[in-house]
C-alpha cells in the first residue's frame, strides 16, 4: 500500500502530503497521527523554514474519515488524534502554506483557517457540512472563522454548511489566491521557498505577533472537541454517517 501520507523535506520546506486519493483523502487516525509527527519533525529540523500541504489531483482532503466517526462513537476509537494534529498545527513556530485543489470539506476547509498563506485552484469547493452530520464545527472554527470571514459568512460556512467557491473563499479572506489546477502546488511551494529566503528569527517573531494568543485558541479547540465527542455519540449523528456509509 503507498503512503496515505507523504512527507518529503527538500530546499527548505516540509511537504506533507495527503495520499489516499481513491477515499478522497479521508483523513484517518493513523493519516493524523503522521501529519503530526511530520510537523513535529519540520520544526525540530533546524534546516526546515516553513510547512506546506499539498493534496492530491482534484482533491484536497474530505475531511475525517466517516468511518472512524463511527468507530469513536462506538467507543472502538478514543479519536483525539485529530485533536492532537490541530494543536500541533496551532502551535508550530514554521509558516505553515496550503495548496488546495478540489474539495477541501470538514478539517480540510477548517484547518486552513491557521495556515499563513493558501492558494486553491479554480474548481477547489470549500465546506464544512458539520451540522448535516449532527456534529459541531472543530479546529477552533467557531472563534477563527468570525475573525476571519465575519459572522456572517461564518455561521453560512459553519452553520448552514454552505459550500464556498474558490471565488466566494478569495471574496470571503479564506485564501489568498486562485490559481490554475496544473500550476496551484507549485505556487504554493514557490511561495513557501520565498518564505523560506527571509530570516527565520525576525519572521518566527512578526508571526507570532500577528498570530496572537494561541492560549485562547488552544482553549477553544478543547471546548469544541469535549462538545463534539458528545455529539459524535448522538443520535443525529450515527444515523447521518450510517446514511453517508449505506448510500451505494
Ligand atoms: N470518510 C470516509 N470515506 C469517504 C469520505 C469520508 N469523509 N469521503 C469520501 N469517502 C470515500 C467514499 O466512501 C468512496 O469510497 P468507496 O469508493 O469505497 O465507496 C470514495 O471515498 C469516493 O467517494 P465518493 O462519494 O464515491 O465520491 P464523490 O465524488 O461522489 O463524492 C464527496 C465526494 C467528498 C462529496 C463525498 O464522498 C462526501 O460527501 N464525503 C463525505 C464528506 C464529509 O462529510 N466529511 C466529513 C466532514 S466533517
Amino acid at each position: 500500500m503507498s503512503e496515505q501520507i507523504i512527507v518529503e523535506i527538500d530546499a527548505a520546506i516540509s511537504t506533507v502530503q495527503m495520499n489516499r486519493a481513491d477515499k478522497k483523502n479521508a483523513l484517518t487516525s493513523d493519516m493524523y497521527d503522521r501529519m503530526t509527527e511530520a510537523l513535529e519533525a519540520g520544526e525540530n529540523d533546524g534546516g526546515v523554514r516553513a510547512h506546506l500541504f499539498l493534496g492530491s489531483d482534484g482533491v484536497f482532503t474530505a475531511g475525517n474519515d466517516i468511518k472512524d466517526f463511527l468507530a469513536i462513537a462506538s467507543g472502538g476509537n478514543h479519536g483525539g488524534n485529530a485533536v492532537r494534529f490541530l494543536k500541533r498545527l496551532v502551535t508550530v513556530k514554521k509558516p505553515v502554506v496550503a495548496g488546495v485543489d478540489g474539495l477541501a470539506i470538514g478539517i480540510g476547509t477548517t484547518m486552513l483557517l491557521h495556515c499563513d498563506l493558501v492558494y486553491a485552484s479554480p474548481r477547489s469547493l470549500f465546506k464544512t457540512p458539520f451540522l448535516d452530520l449532527g456534529l459541531l464545527p472543530e479546529a477552533a472554527s467557531s472563534l477563527v472563522a468570525p475573525r476571519v470571514l465575519g459572522q456572517q459568512r461564518a455561521f453560512e460556512l459553519l452553520c448552514l454548511g454552505e459550500g464556498f467557491s474558490a471565488e466566494r473563499a478569495l471574496a470571503a479572506g479564506l485564501i489568498n489566491a486562485i490559481v490554475s489546477e496544473e500550476a496551484v502546488a507549485d505556487h504554493a511551494r514557490d511561495m513557501a521557498r520565498r518564505i523560506a529566503g527571509k530570516p527565520p528569527e525576525a519572521m518566527a517573531q512578526a508571526r507570532a505577533l500577528l498570530r496572537g494568543d494561541t492560549a485562547e485558541i488552544l482553549e477553544r479547540i478543547d471546548r469544541e472537541s469535549s462538545l463534539f465527542a458528545e455529539r459524535l455519540k448522538s443520535d443525529e449523528a450515527r444515523q447521518a454517517f450510517e446514511t453517508f456509509l449505506a448510500r451505494k
